[in-house]
């Protein structure tokens, strides 16, 4: 609809020159500003103020400047009957479609509207690029006649300002005012609906097929509690239908279920089962079996210079002597003993399979601190994550100081003072830390970058005990652009720099590559000395975003993936995300999440959680601890799948696994249930001879035909 408004709206500006008109279904667009850029003026935002000397500027779009304030004032006509002809009268909204990084909203002088946090608001900004910015005013706020609207932002970094549409003010509908969530994080069998408005209505309410009569009104939410099976694919549907009105809305909901079967009481060794050191360098490892607590561990066939700790199950030591060792290690509990075997490779190359843990950045954004990373790591291997595999815990962006010591270090800022601590904590439970930064004079959040100090930088990191770092161009970019031309060459020197200090430490340290697959990294990353590289800008939780950054922009990347340098398609945005700005459940479905994971592990992505780990849930707990899945991701053969078949709504992604068998996922890429013949599918995506057919996901035997939900994926070993 929007579009069709914009071409009528857009026909309306040309005749009448205005900037803001009306359109038929009585939409007032805003397409044009008085703008300033700069501190804002005292009283810029009153009407009477004179901003006849400010320029003239489109909406959407944006300007460029570093961490620079700007203001907006537009006047616009509200025409008569505007308020009062409305279906919904008390409530107006104001689209400001979506601003970067942070604004705050008047109307006539008055508050209507604030997103994000500037510096003017003391404490740490945060930036709220990404929300759609839809303010819900008081309708009595609007005059019939001239009214004003004024917006203060806060841009970060270069570019800033409005994008994604013009400015769009209409009276509310029932969609507005009505919200219908599910929530199913506690424990996916059953799930609490709640309908909440933001006036009173009077209105049918059904849910699962049961209508009643309810009056909705503010802060009095109705509720109601439904039981659905947990380990399957179930629906619930919601509408709301207001009496006085004839309008209606309608939601179905898929509330979280759990896949995979319960993790065996007796010991079960996981993944991974080749990992590769430098010689000399700390080995950190944690034995990555399942089952219940307490454990005793015990091994054999460990080389010199490792020892392990038989009531943690931590590794640690180093061996001075290239050379491959396998190592047979064993677990009993009272339920039963179980062994594991793990092929440790001394030799240059390390992060054999695709790196696993968490990072900060898509719960916390710029918001860490040490109680929060803290939190994460300990629940790492309290939820029993680590005895998956998941091993790293990476601080993101914002954990340095304002400015470098007189000798040109950088320590942690206030809010992370002691990343030492952190690491410590870490090595002694066999995990390993990770640390962010860019080679630019700044980070994308705008924090102190290691260009010019990169050797000091890295000695200070080995000195910490770093295990991980993610190296992200931001910065950098102000460098590339004052040069006449710019190709891989100049976007591998910097990341060359780093890995020169990064390999001359005596420890290993992941070396992550970000810049967002900028002339195709994916084809120099690896002679950049990168263990993975990013290889699209950032992942959101939606499927439009899963969709593009997995489905769309990893298709041909399939040749530049092996043991010691994998594609990184960001990270898993599943569990509670938020970039900082108050966390939520991913709003993926529980389908898509299947998807999401599944599709990470056929393409060998490193498996780093985004997720709040403190506030794991059940569901995601189940979706990441997965063993036959997590296989899949760490096979030591490292081939990453292509896309064999694409055909209607179906995709279907497969890749070789080293022990002779074959891993696919069927994804239905469409809104309806998908019916296959699973035979049939795969052996039209090209494979002849297929042997018996186990359902990953479910762990068992897979039947002939399978219903496979939209956005869900049946994921196949054979
Ligand atoms: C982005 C990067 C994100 C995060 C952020 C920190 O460029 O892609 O993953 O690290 O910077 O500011």
């Amino acid at each position: 609809m929007r579009n069709w408004i914009l071409i009528l709206v857009s026909c309306l500006v040309t005749v009448i020159g205005a900037h803001a008109a009306v359109t038929g279904t009585g939409e007032i667009v805003l397409q044009e500003a008085r703008f300033h850029l700069g501190d804002a003026p005292a009283g810029w935002s009153e009407p009477g103020f004179d901003d006849s000397s400010w320029q003239t500027m489109a909406i959407p779009e944006k300007w460029h400047g570093e961490g620079m304030y700007a203001q907006y004032r537009i006047r616009f006509q509200v025409p008569k009957g505007f308020v009062k002809k409305a279906p919904y009268r008390k409530i107006a909204i104001f689209d400001l479609a979506f601003i970067d990084d942070c604004d705050e909203a008047f109307l006539n002088g008055k508050p209507i509207g604030k997103s994000g946090r500037m510096p003017s608001d003391g404490g740490l900004p945060q930036s709220a690029w990404d929300k759609h910015r839809i303010y819900k005013v008081d309708a009595r706020q609007l005059k019939e006649g001239e009214n004003l609207l004024t917006v203060l932002v806060w841009n970060r970094r270069t570019r800033g300002g409005v994008y994604g549409g013009p400015f769009v003010i209409r009276m509310a509908q029932l969609e507005d005012l009505v919200s219908m969530t599910c929530s199913d994080d506690a424990d996916a069998t059953d799930c609490l609906i709640t309908v909440s408005s933001d006036v009173r209505i009077r209105a049918r309410v059904s849910i699962d097929g049961k209508e009643k009569r309810v009056c909705l009104r503010p802060r009095k939410p109705f509720k109601r509690e439904i039981a659905y099976d947990g380990s399957a694919p179930a629906q619930v549907a919601v509408s709301v239908r207001d009496k006085r009105t004839g309008q209606s809305i309608h939601k179905d909901f898929a509330p979280k279920y759990c896949l995979t079967p319960s993790a065996p009481n007796e010991p079960r060794y996981n993944s991974p089962s080749v990992l590769g050191v430098r010689p000399g360098s700390p080995v950190y490892f944690r034995l990555p079996f399942s089952g219940l607590r307490p454990m005793l561990f015990k091994a054999s066939g460990l080389p010199e210079g490792l020892a392990l700790d038989g009531d943690s199950g931590v590794v640690s030591g180093s061996v001075e002597k290239a050379g491959e060792y396998t190592i047979e290690f064993e677990a009993s509990n009272k339920a039963g003993t179980a062994k594991g075997t793990l092929l440790l490779k001394v030799g240059d190359t390390i992060a054999l399979t695709p790196p696993m843990g968490w990072n900060s950045w898509n719960c916390w954004g710029l918001d860490i601190s040490e109680e929060k990373v803290f939190a994460s790591a300990r629940a790492l291997i309290e939820s029993g994550l680590a005895d998956y595999g998941y091993n790293y815990v990476n601080i993101d962006d914002a954990w340095q100081g304002s400015s470098r010591s007189d000798d040109g270090s950088l320590l942690p800022n206030d809010n992370i003072p002691d990343i030492v601590a952190i690491g410590d904590f870490l090595h002694q439970n066999g995990l390993r830390l990770g640390i962010y930064s860019s080679p630019g004079d700044l980070t994308c959040g705008g924090y102190l970058g290691s260009l010019g100090y990169e050797k000091m930088d890295a000695d200070m990191w080995n000195s910490w005990g770093v295990d991980y770092l993610k190296y992200d161009l931001c910065g950098y970019r102000s460098i590339l652009d004052t040069l006449p031309s710019v190709g891989k060459e100049e976007h591998k020197k910097p990341y060359l720099l780093m890995n020169g200090y990064l390999k001359s430490q005596p420890r290993d340290i992941c070396y992550s590559l970000c810049q967002y697959g900028l002339q195709e990294v994916w084809t120099w990353g690896a002679s950049a000395g990168a263990n993975l590289w990013r290889t699209t800008g950032d992942i959101t939780d939606t499927w439009e975003s899963v969709l593009r950054i997995g489905f769309t922009l990893q298709r041909e990347l399939w040749p530049y993936a092996g043991p010691g340098h994998w594609n990184d398609p960001d990270m898993l945005v599943v569990g509670k995300v938020g970039w900082g700005e108050g966390l939520r459940d991913s709003r993926l479905t529980a389908d898509e999440q299947y998807s999401h994971v599944s599709l990470w592990a056929l393409l060998a992505a490193p498996l780093i959680i985004g997720g709040d780990l403190s506030a794991v849930d059940k569901f995601t707990l189940n979706l990441l601890c997965n063993n036959e899945i997590i296989a899949i991701d760490q096979d030591p053969m490292g081939s990453q799948a292509r896309c064999l078949l694409e055909k209607d709504s179906v995709q279907v992604w497969g890749r070789p696994l080293s022990e002779g068998s074959y891993a696919a996922g069927i994804f239905n890429m469409g809104d309806g249930t998908l019916d296959v013949n699973v035979k049939d599918i795969l052996s039209e995506s090209g494979y002849a001879e297929i042997g018996p057919l186990r359902d990953v996901w479910r762990q068992q035997d897979c039947p002939e035909t399978v219903s496979i939900p939209s956005h869900g994926v049946l994921m196949v070993r054979f």
